[in-house]
């Protein structure tokens, strides 16, 4: 055990969380925006597409100090009806570059942010109502999430977005220990979590995730411990338990932590384990590198038969070929390519109201070889094993690996083992070529 806990001292370094591939600081910048919506219109034009469309969202009345999101902060909510146009404008524009989008049927829409319950019900339905009748979708099979932050949320804002198809929310929930969330500058009280799962309920929403994080700043064993056990007491259908990612040179609030308790390394990872030991207890199956279900929640079954996936919102229950962002820093990806918008609202408002134009920034089209090792590191993120062509890999980067037996190397297979899964992270790392091949360290947020 004790040799183990090394282990995660040793891997206490930074690697990507591979949500994509390749990771977006790799990204080539070879995408302009008459390409992007070509590739766009391209990937629609196949027969059996599935897609998703990704909402960003990104008003929070105050800041979380811990957060790395893509966040604006302001208590002024007459913002939002200028987000409300920006959007609006941004799918017009899309949907005359590529007006299949009405016609094929869309799989999931996802509201994330920031807090998109920042917008109050009327606005929400301002905001979806336009979008929702320009897409052709089947409810029986369409998935409608949102994220929701507890502190504000209402029965009306549930009730609206219940009534446009939504049936998936996932609570910002974070911990419950009220000294950890002084430091994070989140005070949330039990009941107030409480409340929105039971107007969820009321309202037919089938499924609940919880947000956690582990290694926030004042956390420990102990705290962690009853933060799980109350999250067992409202038993959400999911769980997602993140590692706290400390990026203080992309989020400058996150420089006072220096001041306070943070854990890393194997004390780091002992809070995870404390808190999967009582969701293990408790009949959750752990998916993925850190989520967690209920047998009953359908993702449960698509980790079973292998089919969950993974893109820039997490992990999911299938697999969409096209992701549609809208909105300020929203990623797209498409069967070619990877495209974000503008990261300011200023930028964005430009391009979008001024000048009519799709807010690209950035992009990366997708090679031949990156498409073959973004399914391997897929693979690897889902179900712990891939099969892979050696010959483009190079093998001997796993020999400290195979002897701390975090994972198997066969002819045309790389397995990773029960005491390697923690480790998963950096061992995409090993298959991922802009790692390797880089001149300029990138930074990342460490893998335990
Ligand atoms: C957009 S927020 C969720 C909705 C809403 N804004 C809220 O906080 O309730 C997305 C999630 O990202 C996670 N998150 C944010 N910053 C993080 C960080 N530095 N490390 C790990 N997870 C983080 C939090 O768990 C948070 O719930
Ligand atoms: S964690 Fe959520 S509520 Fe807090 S600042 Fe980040 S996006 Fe906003």
């Amino acid at each position: 055990m004790s040799n183990h806990l090394n282990l995660f001292d040793k891997y206490d370094t930074p690697v990507p969380r591979y949500t994509s591939y390749p990771p977006v600081p790799y990204w080539k910048n070879n995408l302009s925006r008459d390409l992007w919506s070509l590739l766009l219109e391209k990937s629609m034009q196949k027969e059996d597409v599935t897609w998703s469309l990704y909402l960003h969202l990104p008003f929070c009345e105050s800041l979380c100090t811990f957060c790395a999101c893509n966040n604006v902060i302001t208590k002024d909510h007459s913002k939002e009806d200028k987000y409300i146009q920006a959007i609006h404008k941004e799918w017009e524009l899309y949907l005359q570059k590529v007006p299949i989008l009405k016609e094929r049927k869309i799989r999931q829409i996802h509201l994330g942010g920031g807090s998109p319950t920042f917008f109050n019900a009327a606005n929400l339905t301002k905001l979806l109502d336009p979008i929702l009748t320009n897409l052709n979708i089947d409810f029986s099979q369409f998935e409608g999430a949102v994220e929701v932050d507890p502190r504000r949320c209402t029965f009306e804002q549930l009730k609206v977005l219940r009534d446009l198809g939504f049936n998936r929310i996932s609570l910002g929930v974070q911990d419950f220990d009220i000294e950890v969330q002084k430091n994070v500058n989140r005070i949330q009280p039990f009941e107030v979590v409480q409340n929105c799962v039971l107007m969820a309920r009321e309202l037919g929403y089938k499924s609940i995730n919880f947000d956690l994080i582990y290694g926030l700043p004042g956390q420990t064993s102990d705290s962690i411990k009853e933060t799980a056990k109350k999250t067992m007491e409202l038993k959400p259908d999911r769980i997602a338990l993140y590692s706290l990612a400390v990026v203080p040179w992309m989020r400058p609030a996150q420089n006072r932590f220096q001041r306070m308790e943070i854990k890393k390394g194997s004390e780091k990872r002992a809070l995870f384990d404390a808190a999967r030991d009582i969701f293990s207890g408790a009949g959750y199956i752990p998916l993925g590198i850190d989520h967690f279900a209920l047998p009953s929640d359908s993702i449960a079954d698509s980790s079973n038969n292998e089919s969950m996936h993974r893109n820039f919102m997490g992990y999911t229950e299938y697999a969409t070929d096209v992701l549609l962002g809208l909105g300020v820093s929203a990623i797209s990806e498409s069967l070619f390519g990877f495209q974000q918008n503008k990261k300011t609202l200023d930028e964005y408002y430009k391009d979008v109201l001024e000048y009519s134009v799709i807010p690209v920034s950035r992009g990366h089209l997708f090679t031949d070889e990156d498409l073959e090792i973004k399914s391997y590191i897929l693979n690897l993120m889902t179900q712990y094993w891939t099969p892979l062509r050696w010959e483009i890999m190079d093998v001997n980067l796993f020999a400290d690996m195979v002897q701390e037996g975090l994972v198997q190397v066969n002819k045309d297979k790389l397995i990773i083992t029960e005491q390697g899964k923690p480790f998963t992270r950096h061992i995409c790392n090993k298959i991922d070529k802009y790692a390797m091949n880089q001149v300029e360290p990138k930074r990342f947020s460490s893998g335990v």
